[in-house]
C-alpha cells in the first residue's frame, strides 16, 4: 500500500481563503473586522516564530490583529490585568495568550481570567467542558484542526480504533473528547502506559503528540491505518521531522499527514476560524 498525502497546507490555505470571503461580506455589511489579540510574555524563539504566523494569517485574511509582546519579567497581575482589558475591548474577539509563559506566571490563571467568548485556543474549563459535552463554543485549535484533516480523507470515522499518544490538555485530551465525539473508540496513551506497541498496531487511527523523533516506527503500523503526526522535531540533519517514521508510514498506511505541512497550518486555520466565530456571535450579541 502507498499511503496518500492529507495536505494540510493547501487545506488550510483554502479554509483561509474561505474566512477572507466572510470578512470582505461583514465589512460590506458595515460590520467591524474580526479583531485578535495575541500576547507573548518572553522571547521564547519557537513561541516568537508561532506568533509571527499567527499575524501574518490575520493580515491575510482581513483580521484586526494586536500583538502584545511583554517582557519574561512580567508580573502575573499585570498580565492578567492586560488580559481583563481586552475582555472588555469591543475591537477584540479573540485573546490568545502564547504557552509557555515563564514560570512564575501560573498558566491555568490566566487562561481562566480570559473571557470564555473569547477564548479562541479553546482551553478554558467552560469551553473544554462544552466539549466535553458537545455543547456549541470554542474548540482547542489542534484538535479541531486534525478532526477537519480527517474529515477531508472521506473515510467514515465511527466505530474505528483510536489511539492518542501523548495526554496534554491542549492537544491529547481534547483530541480524545473530539474523536468521541465523531463515534470513535478513542484510547490515550501516555508514559505509563503498557505495550504501546499492541495498542497502537490495532489502532486504525493513531494520532501522535510525544515530540519524539521516530517514536512510531513501522513494525507499529497497522497497514491501512490513518497516521496524524503533531510532532514537530528537528532531526541530526537539521531537518523537521514529526514523531513517526514517515518512510515506513507512507509503505504501509492509508492516508498520512506529512510534517511539515500537516497539523501545523491546521492548528493555524483553526485559531482562524474561531476569531470568526467568536466575531460572528459578539456582532449578534452587541
Ligand atoms: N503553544 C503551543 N501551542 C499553542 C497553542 O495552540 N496555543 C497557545 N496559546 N500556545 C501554544
Amino acid at each position: 500500500m502507498t499511503a496518500r498525502i492529507i495536505d494540510g497546507k493547501s487545506i488550510a490555505a483554502a479554509i483561509r481563503r474561505r474566512i477572507a470571503d466572510s470578512v470582505r461580506k461583514h465589512v460590506a455589511h458595515g460590520l467591524p473586522r474580526p479583531g485578535l489579540a495575541v500576547i507573548q510574555v518572553g522571547d521564547n524563539p519557537a513561541s516568537s516564530v508561532y506568533v509571527s504566523h499567527k499575524r501574518q494569517d490575520c493580515r491575510e485574511v482581513g483580521f484586526h490583529s494586536e500583538a502584545y509582546e511583554l517582557p519574561a519579567e512580567t508580573r502575573q497581575e499585570q498580565l492578567l490585568a492586560l488580559v481583563g482589558r481586552l475582555n472588555m475591548d469591543p475591537a477584540i474577539d479573540g485573546i490568545l495568550v502564547q504557552l509557555p509563559l515563564p514560570q512564575h506566571i501560573e498558566a491555568q490563571a490566566v487562561i481562566e481570567r480570559i473571557n470564555p467568548d473569547k477564548d479562541v485556543d479553546g482551553f478554558h474549563p467552560e469551553n473544554i467542558g462544552r466539549l466535553l459535552l458537545r455543547l456549541p463554543g470554542m474548540r482547542p485549535c489542534t484538535p479541531s484542526g486534525v478532526m477537519t484533516l480527517l474529515r477531508h480523507t472521506g473515510e467514515p470515522l465511527d466505530g474505528k480504533d483510536a489511539v492518542i499518544l501523548g495526554q496534554s490538555s491542549i492537544v491529547g485530551r481534547p483530541m480524545a473528547i473530539e474523536l468521541l465525539n465523531a463515534r470513535c473508540t478513542p484510547t490515550i496513551c501516555h508514559s505509563r502506559s503498557r505495550d504501546l506497541q499492541a495498542k497502537v498496531r490495532r489502532a486504525d487511527i493513531v494520532v501522535a503528540a510525544v515530540g519524539r523523533e521516530q517514536f512510531v516506527p513501522g513494525t507499529w503500523i497497522k497497514p491501512g491505518a490513518i497516521l496524524i503526526d503533531i510532532g514537530i522535531n528537528r532531526n541530526a540533519a537539521g531537518k523537521l521531522v514529526g514523531d513517526i517514521d514517515f518512510a515506513a508510514a507512507c509503505a504501509q498506511a492509508a492516508w498520512v499527514t506529512p510534517v511539515p505541512g500537516g497539523v501545523g497550518p491546521m492548528t493555524r486555520a483553526a485559531l482562524l476560524e474561531n476569531t470568526l466565530l467568536a466575531a460572528e456571535q459578539h456582532s449578534r450579541l452587541g
